[in-house]
């Protein structure tokens, strides 16, 4: 292990901070609207068996790669495989993170605006409009991405234990309570049956290939795949935590808190008789509405819950967002030998920038195409549609076929039937399916 360098303090502790790294807007924000659009319980269905086939070996490769090397994504390329082109591999995965953590960060201020609405006010009729109002407008999201990411910025410049580890292991179990308590809150409601008969029943009708294509994207964007957060998290563990156990509960939690979050969410849109279909404005427009709706019998208890509600998605987002952010920073101080402090500042600066664009192209931007495309969706694709994509089948080809057999049994530990099963996912299976993905989100 590099001498210094800072380590989790336990394996529970790196299981937190991984699940708080999977955990966010993609469970919160991004599963509830996917199922709402593919026909539900189907989506679920598929969903999970990619995350347990495909997603959890591309998760354990990054992760053996990381720990293994104890360095940051370039570092751990520059070891394992030196002076080659792998190391380009090493930059794309400092660069992706930086660009999704700049719109993530608008989102994510997003959130905190509506908190701030939720505390202050409360919504009432015109809740439904307040969101498309409210992005359109020019300073209240710049300033609120600016303190989203600025409350990032300030965890990450705690370090690994004081900052990463110490917010991760408080705000992850606050978080499964509350969800806790706004599921019971939800399946409470008169007519919420129907939510959870869509959550639960499939209809196999609406299995299509874009369907397969949109739940296997999803799972990557859940468990932050192919972008070196998960990597540069394992090389913070210690040399005998096991990858396999902290793996194995990350996906874990991450698929339990989706399906909390579709239990938190369905329920509640079925109840106010709402379509499941809103898209990406189902928790920001629907839930408001939905909220002071509900709020005519009790008006304190809407209230509480759009407080609560708002606040788990802000806290959720600030785990994942730090995950981002320590990527680069990772870099900085190991490779390019800055101080924390310098490379939380440099990184502050350029992801600002291009989120103050992508939080601007709602507004004064709006009519700003690139390729076609407003600059929020333009990095939100690019991202999840082919940065994390390539980024997942470059870590598997790295384990599966350019490192060691021994090296990567040795590093994952487990039995041997397990590991043949794990290797034989992440050699043929994982990459295969992950191209297919890659040529379906190219035509489709
Ligand atoms: N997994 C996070 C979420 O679900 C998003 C994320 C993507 C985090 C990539 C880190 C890296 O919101």
């Amino acid at each position: 292990m590099a001498a210094g360098r800072e380590h989790f303090g336990s394996s529970t502790a790196a299981t937190l901070a991984m699940a708080g790294s999977a955990i966010g807007l993609g469970n919160i924000w991004r599963f509830p609207y996917m199922v709402g659009e593919h026909g539900g319980a189907v989506f679920i269905v598929v969903y999970l068996l990619s995350a347990l086939l495909l997603s959890l070996p591309i998760m354990l490769s990054e992760a053996v790669i990381g720990k293994a090397t104890h360095a940051g994504t370039f570092g751990a390329m520059e070891r394992l495989a030196p002076g080659s082109r792998w190391k380009w591999l090493g930059l794309l995965t400092v660069v992706t993170p930086m660009i999704i953590l700049s719109y993530y960060s608008v989102v994510g201020g997003w959130s905190l605006r509506f908190f701030g609405e939720a505390m202050a006010r409360g919504f009432d009729a015109g809740a439904e409009s307040f969101f498309g109002r409210f992005i359109a407008s020019a300073w209240g999201p710049l300033v609120c991405h600016t303190l989203f990411l600025a409350l990032t910025a300030g965890i990450v410049l705690g370090g690994v234990k004081s900052g990463i580890e110490r917010f991760n292991k408080i705000s992850l179990p606050l978080l499964f309570a509350l969800m806790l308590v706004l599921m019971g809150y939800s399946l409470s409601l008169p007519g919420s049956r129907a939510g959870v008969a869509y959550l639960l029943r499939p209809d196999f009708s609406k299995l299509s290939p874009s369907l397969v294509a949109a739940a296997m994207g999803q799972s990557f964007f859940s468990l932050s795949l192919g972008v070196g957060t998960i990597l540069t998290y394992a090389s913070y563990m210690k040399k005998e935590d096991s990858i396999l156990r902290t793996g194995i509960g990350t996906a874990g939690f991450d698929l339990l808190f989706a399906l909390i979050a579709g239990f938190v969410i369905m329920p509640a849109v079925f109840a106010a008789g709402i379509q499941p279909d809103a898209g990406p404005g189902l928790i920001f427009e629907t839930l408001p509405f939905i909220f002071a709706k509900m709020g005519a019998g009790a008006a304190w208890l809407s209230r509480a819950v759009s407080i609560l509600f708002f606040f788990s998605i802000v806290i959720a987002a600030l785990t994942s967002s730090i995950s981002m952010f320590e990527v680069g920073v990772a870099y900085l101080v190991e490779e390019r030998k800055m101080s924390r402090t310098g490379a939380v500042l440099l990184l502050f600066v350029l992801t600002w920038s291009l989120g103050a664009l992508c939080s601007l192209s709602f507004g004064p931007l709006s009519g700003t195409r690139i390729l076609g495309e407003r600059i929020f969706d333009l990095c939100d694709r690019m991202t999840s549609d082919y940065l994390m994509t390539f980024g997942s089948l470059l870590f598997v080809l790295f384990a599966g076929w350019k490192m060691d057999r021994a090296r990567v049994r040795s590093e994952l530990g487990g039995d041997g039937r397990l590991f043949g099963v794990l290797y034989f996912l992440i050699r043929y299976v994982a990459p295969l399916a992950i191209v297919a993905i890659f040529i379906s989100n190219l035509i489709l």
